[in-house]
């Protein structure tokens, strides 16, 4: 099927702000994104959004510290339609652009399509944090304690991409 959206993508601004956290806010139950036990406020978070006209399809928030680019969130609403890889790939060109050696992200050890959809685009496994989401869900109770496909939700996994 062809892309049947008129999908724009565009970097968040002030303006944009407050739609911005409300689709946050709907993804994720809360602003606050933890992990590897940090407290992270999206808020504040740089990144770009899918939209058509003024619905938002998607969203991708990051941040670069010492040339190491997080992928702090990806969300899309319309998936299998291609809004996934479009934030994806802004984010590669704005770390290749900020001279980073590579992109972290962390998805958790439910999210099979997550792990499928990063190992596809040039992502391998790093790391797993053991039982880190048990630890996650101290600091932010709505963490559900079995998530995607009735998996238990038990652990973080990181992926890397090298530039
Ligand atoms: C992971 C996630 C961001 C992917 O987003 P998406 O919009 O579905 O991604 P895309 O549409 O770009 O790609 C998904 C698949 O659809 C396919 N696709 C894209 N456009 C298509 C089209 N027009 N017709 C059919 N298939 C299409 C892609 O080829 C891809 O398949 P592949 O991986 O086998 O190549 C999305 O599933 C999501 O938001 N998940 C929940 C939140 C989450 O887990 N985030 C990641 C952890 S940080």
């Amino acid at each position: 099927m062809r892309w049947k959206f008129k999908m724009k993508i565009q970097q968040i601004n002030q303006q944009d702000r407050k739609a911005i956290d409300a689709f946050i806010e709907r993804q994720w139950f809360s602003l606050q994104m933890v992990v590897h036990g940090e407290s992270i406020d999206l808020s504040l978070a740089d990144g770009w959004f899918a939209c058509e006209n003024d619905f938002i399809l998607g969203l991708i928030t990051y941040r670069i510290i010492d040339h190491e680019m997080e992928i702090l969130s990806l969300d899309s609403i319309h998936e299998k339609m291609g809004v996934g890889t479009a934030l994806l790939n802004q984010a590669i060109a704005k770390a290749e652009e900020s001279e980073c050696s590579k992109i972290k992200v962390i998805t958790t050890n439910d999210n099979l399509y997550a792990l499928r959809f990063y190992q596809k685009r040039g992502f391998n496994l790093v790391r797993i944090y053991r039982n880190a989401v048990d630890a996650a869900r101290k600091l932010k109770p709505s963490i559900p304690l079995i998530g995607n496909d009735g998996i238990p939700l038990k652990h973080e996994i990181e992926l890397e991409y090298m530039i």
